[in-house]
């Protein structure tokens, strides 16, 4: 729900005081520590951007240090698959909450390869498939869509990381094989996995972050440059998906305590919106269990708690 008189608040004096109210957390949580690259971080870094479709922006800490942005990316690749195979994704991909770990393994032999999501590895590696089968140049057309929607053309692939990622990907690559005995992987399996660790490998600050997300805070056209690129119907799907499955076997408790669409990633960022208002990035590198970061979920749930602004 959005509160006229809260609308008009001081954004950034609330910010501030998010920023300096979330420091016992910043040291809580653990680092990813599957490769050397997500491990080589400040721990206790913290920034948040908060954009607005008015073109309000409000900053604070280590908001224009980049991170790798990891599952967030999702969203992007999402968004290209959506626009690719509409509503015909979903015989590939589910859209209920999973319950398990991101890459879990298990569920997928019980569903015969059909992922429950697409946020979960096996359905972010399907909708990977998507894109790889229909674009003329995967990554490429969507580093260059990350770039236009942020708004900054500087945009890139963390060379290192994604090698790394490629390099002790084998969980990933079994998902993609057992999928692909399924029928559900079309192109060849590396270049699908080529086309996911590179999108997972994008590095990006908070600010960029939250522009990227403005479209889904709009009914799916940017505010920035009016392009449309979802449909409303498309938009609020996604929305649904993020609300639901966002945030993997923890979106309940980040939705209980939230109450935003989110999308987060193991290098600790967190990218959630508010419908017809604004996006925000949290970006902290120590994580809770599930996978998010700690010191963002906080972040949000300070956020909504101190605007009275939240979805519902
Ligand atoms: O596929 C992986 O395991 C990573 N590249 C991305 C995982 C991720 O960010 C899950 N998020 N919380």
């Amino acid at each position: 729900m959005v509160d006229s008189m809260a609308i008009d608040a001081d954004w950034q004096s609330i910010i501030n005081e998010i920023g300096q109210e979330i420091q016992p957390y910043q040291s809580a949580g653990k680092v990813a520590d599957y490769i050397p690259e997500l491990e080589n971080v400040k721990k206790e870094a913290f920034g948040m951007s908060v954009v607005f479709i008015d073109g309000r922006e409000f900053s604070f800490g280590d908001s224009d240090v980049n991170f790798s942005v990891q599952s967030i990316s999702k969203v992007y690749s999402l968004t290209k698959a959506f626009s690719f195979l509409k509503d015909e994704l979903w015989k590939r991909v589910g859209k209920e909450p999973s319950g398990n770990p991101f890459n879990s393994l298990i569920q997928l032999e019980h569903e015969n390869g059909k992922p429950r999501n697409p946020f979960i590895n096996a359905g972010a590696i399907v909708v990977a498939d998507c894109v790889v089968s229909n674009a003329n140049q995967p990554l490429n057309d969507t580093i260059d869509f990350v770039r236009e929607i942020s708004g900054n053309k500087n945009i890139a692939i963390n060379e290192d990381m994604f090698l790394s990622e490629k390099h002790f990907g084998h969980r990933n690559a079994a998902l993609a094989h057992f999928m692909k005995s399924y029928g559900n992987i079309e192109s060849d399996v590396e270049a699908v996995l080529n086309y996911y660790f590179g999108h997972c490998s994008l590095s990006m600050n908070c600010r960029d972050v939250a522009q990227s997300f403005l479209f889904l805070a709009n009914h799916g056209r940017h505010p920035y440059n009016n392009q449309e690129y979802l449909t409303a119907s498309q938009a609020k799907r996604m929305n649904s998906l993020l609300l639901t499955c966002g945030t993997y076997d923890a979106a309940g408790d980040f939705a209980f305590r939230v109450g935003m669409p989110g999308k987060s990633g193991v290098g600790g960022g967190i990218a959630a919106i508010i419908p017809g208002l604004l996006s925000i990035c949290v970006w902290s590198p120590g994580l809770d269990k599930y996978g998010n970061s700690l010191a963002g979920a906080k972040a949000l749930e300070l956020f909504t708690t101190k605007t009275g602004i939240s979805i519902f």
